[in-house]
């Protein structure tokens, strides 16, 4: 419960109880529902703490009584009052402060209200767009008020535990240099050096570690990141992380005192006890049983691997699929035949088709073990026992086959996965799983780029057990880095950093980055690393997705004050919006033709 700041000025409407009946308080909010009964006004008054029923009584006080007859929704008024208990009949058990009211005395208006353009906690029939453009009136709504307060109690702990265990909060600098996180930046033209640009920060991952060097030891900061990349329910162009950096420490260290603050955040904020140590599961083990490498744990419908059982299968996409080095991996879905139509099955194919699948094959599963329809025909008995007995799949399941590179298989898998438990509510409501990935690959291939990239970022430290397979196979070398998922939500990654010059080198060469280009880039970390680097480790973690998932929210928007559309794009302020000729002028910039010409829209 909030502290009133100003009680000789007034009383919180949730402060009032029934032992305070017979007294007089004076109360200043908003006007939230108003009912006009003849003889009797009742409104209830809403302020920060919660709601009030006031009552208007022609028969005990004629002016207020007058006034009331005026007010509208979302005036802001200030009443004194007596407390009295509700008729019997008349209480509100939803309420707080259901079994009592407020007598009006007095009524003095303190401001009126525009028409609204829709109604405060009714905004389910309302759009995005319009909510956002009206954000101050969608912020006094319950929902959205309770998030932000959440919030705040949110980020009150996490300082109190972090400068507990002695770290320090250090602000680090938004005009900057871009940094290694591998989205697109932000950039802000120097008026003072024409042609040249500050990146906004994708992260403070430079700046940590040089405050390591500096020998801060311990550093946090609950920091605004900026990443330009195409927004989804779960991302915005500006975001906040919670970021930290240790020296002298090993990813166990990392691991542990996460896993102390999380369950710290349960406990607190959700009264949940967290079981430590947390779930660990492998990079290769995610992707093979998830198809994912930020698993939602909080099903089964795991993928199994075929490819044993279908070498000499009579489908050609099969056996020449293998043949090419590919694999056969499947999914069972539980009493699919009950779930799915004919209709249904037909749709899937467009679905996986999106998520880059050539085709779904599919059998269902009858009586005895048997298979029917879809593939079925071209099933050996022997294949059949293997993929029955596999997947343990019973009498009404329905199996779904992917043929394809094994990253695909997995891919289209893990998201058919994740789709058909949406849609047929195999997630258990009100669960929170919470796990570490580990040994993730330290470099990847990119189709895109055609060359070697970082899974994480340039200064992941490789597996010291992997160390002699980075010269002559690179792509098999595992990293000293870890992701925190909740509930298949990538909430937290960091990693354990390379504080050895000649290593970072290496690094370098592989990613095929010139020692020219750098130098350029990351020159002055890699000087500060040759100063004296302690080993140093830290890790970073998504505030807005992990308050979205605490609050069971869908999007990260209804957790944050001012958010962007997808489009990033601000209805409130419209912003990105364009500027004058001669601000674009003082910073030698000149717009294209078509610049400018695409409107914004949501
Ligand atoms: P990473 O890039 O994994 O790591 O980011 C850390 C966490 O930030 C969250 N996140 C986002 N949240 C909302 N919108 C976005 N656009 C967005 N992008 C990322 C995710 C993610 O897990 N410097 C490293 C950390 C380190 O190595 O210490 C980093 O930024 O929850």
């Amino acid at each position: 419960m909030p502290q009133n700041l100003n009680k000789t000025l007034r009383t919180l409407c949730e402060d009032i109880q029934e032992s305070d009946i017979g007294k007089k308080f004076t109360f200043k909010g908003w006007v939230m529902h108003y009912r006009d009964h003849g003889g009797l006004i009742f409104i209830d008054l809403r302020d920060y703490s919660g709601i009030l029923q006031i009552v208007f009584d022609e028969n005990i006080d004629k002016e207020s009584f007058k006034i009331a007859k005026k007010l509208k929704n979302e005036y802001v008024v200030s009443i004194t009052g007596t407390v009295r208990k509700r008729p019997q009949g008349t209480e509100n058990t939803g309420l707080k402060t259901g079994s009592i009211e407020i007598i009006s005395e007095s009524v003095d208006v303190l401001n009126t209200c525009e028409v609204l353009p829709f109604q405060i906690d009714e905004e389910n029939d309302v759009n995005e767009f319009t909510r956002l453009k009206y954000r101050y009136l969608d912020l006094r709504s319950k929902r959205l008020k309770e998030n932000l307060i959440f919030r705040s109690n949110f980020t009150y702990l996490i300082r109190d535990f972090l400068n507990n265990k002695g770290f320090f909060d250090i602000e680090t600098p938004f005009l900057t240099k871009s940094t290694p996180e591998g989205s697109r930046d932000f950039l802000v033209p120097s008026r003072l050096n024409e042609g040249h640009f500050f990146a906004l920060p994708q992260s403070p991952q430079l700046f940590k570690q040089i405050l390591m060097v500096s020998g801060f030891e311990r550093y946090y900061q609950i920091v605004r990141c900026f990443r330009d990349e195409d927004l989804r329910s779960d991302r915005q162009p500006e975001f906040t992380q919670l970021d930290m950096e240790m020296s002298f420490v090993e990813t166990e260290d990392i691991i542990s005192i996460t896993e102390d603050l999380f369950a710290l955040i349960f406990n607190k904020l959700l009264n949940i006890k967290l079981e430590k140590p947390f779930k660990v599961l492998d990079y290769d083990e995610a992707m093979d049983k998830y198809g994912s490498d930020k698993p939602d744990t909080r099903f089964e419908l795991l993928i199994n691997n075929l490819t044993d059982t279908f070498t000499n299968s009579a489908l050609n996409v099969f056996k020449d699929n293998i043949q090419k080095g590919g694999v056969i991996k499947a999914i069972c879905l539980p009493n699919g035949s009950n779930l799915l139509s004919r209709k249904d099955i037909d749709e899937l194919l467009n679905i996986v088709k999106d998520f880059g699948a050539k085709g779904l094959a599919w059998t269902k599963v009858g009586e005895n073990g048997l298979l029917e329809g879809g593939i079925a025909k071209f099933i050996s008995d022997d294949e059949r026992e293997k993929t029955v007995a596999r997947l343990g799949a019973k009498n009404g399941d329905i199996i779904f086959y992917q043929s394809d590179s094994k990253k695909t298989a997995e891919s289209v898998l893990g998201r058919l996965r994740l789709h058909l438990a949406k849609t047929y509510g195999l997630i258990p409501e009100g669960r929170f799983d919470i796990l570490w990935v580990v040994n993730f690959p330290l470099f990847e291939y990119s189709e895109e780029e055609k060359k070697i990239v970082s899974v994480h970022h340039p200064f992941t430290s490789p597996a010291e057990k992997d160390l002699n397979k980075l010269e002559n196979n690179p792509l098999s070398v595992k990293s000293d880095s870890y992701d925190l998922v909740l509930n298949g939500e990538e909430i937290g990654g960091g990693s354990i950093r390379i504080h050895d010059t000649k290593l970072q080198g290496k690094i370098f060469e592989i990613l095929s980055i010139s020692p020219e280009e750098a130098k350029a880039k990351f020159g002055f970390l890699l000087d500060a690393l040759s100063f004296g680097a302690p080993p140093h480790g830290g890790i970073a973690f998504g505030v807005d997705r992990i308050l979205m998932l605490l609050k069971n929210e869908n999007s990260i928007r209804e957790v944050i004050a001012f958010p962007k559309t997808q489009k990033a794009y601000c209805p409130l302020t419209d912003a990105p919006s364009v500027v004058k000729d001669i601000q674009l002028r003082e910073l030698g910039i000149k717009l294209r033709e078509t610049a400018g010409k695409n409107l914004k829209s949501e």
